[in-house]
């Protein structure tokens, strides 16, 4: 699936509030949490793929670090991912990408971010798996401005575990997200330390990244 180019939109992203609050809040404090970003529909169909995904071997352990330097660190991280430029194309992901187009087009036009493409994968973690507190930004800078991540799990409650943990540096203080199906995540990649908790329940997401043409 080609995600370096940027999707093909006819006209003007069409003003759905949604696009607006998250540059809102993006602007006002550098994240956003949007529950149902993702109607339930939408979000059910792309959890059928990413099972059928997980079921046909084509998830791998994930690393850190990336090219040459990529290694795989279970102390690090637990999760298994499959990356979107491996994946064949299909309509419930192209439906969620073009949802990130329009939100990339009104980011560009309120926030003049110069947001260019997008890599994302989507990611397993199984039951015990977690990934510790890091920054989404690789060392040797390779252009990513905005995380985003969608969750796929419904009826997820409380116990299950699995939130991702935003550390905010101005107040000093952390913010837990629950891994709800529809929930979508965003924040600047360069300022946000975070982590994802031990999950006690298989828990699918798709983690993607906005990035400016890099040096
Ligand atoms: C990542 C990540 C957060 C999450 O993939 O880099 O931090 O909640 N994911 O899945
Ligand atoms: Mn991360």
């Amino acid at each position: 699936m080609n995600v370096s180019a940027p999707l093909d939109f006819n006209g003007d992203p069409p003003l759905g509030d949604k696009y607006a609050r998250i540059a809102a809040d993006v602007a006002r404090q550098g994240w956003s949490v949007q529950d149902g970003f993702l109607d339930g529909e939408s979000t059910a169909a792309l959890k059928i793929e990413a099972l059928r995904l997980r079921e046909s071997g084509a998830y791998r352990r994930a690393g850190v670090g990336r090219g040459e330097t990529m290694q795989v660190r279970p102390e690090l991280r637990r999760d298994h991912i499959a990356w979107l430029d491996g994946m064949d194309e299909n309509d419930a992901t192209l439906h969620y990408l073009r949802e990130l187009e329009i939100l990339r087009q009104v980011l560009n036009g309120s926030l003049f971010l110069g947001l260019f493409d997008f890599e994302g994968h989507l990611a397993e973690y199984p039951p015990g798996a977690f990934y510790r507190r890091h920054l989404d930004q690789h060392h040797d800078s390779d252009g990513r401005v905005l995380s985003c991540v969608l969750y796929l799990n419904r009826d997820w409650t409380p116990g299950d575990g699995g939130e991702l943990r935003l550390y905010l540096p101005d107040e000093g203080g952390q913010r837990d997200i629950a891994p709800r199906a529809g929930t979508l995540v965003c924040f600047l990649s360069s300022v946000f330390e975070h982590e994802v908790l031990p999950t006690h329940m298989s828990r699918h997401s798709f983690a993607g990244w906005f990035r400016r043409r890099a040096l």
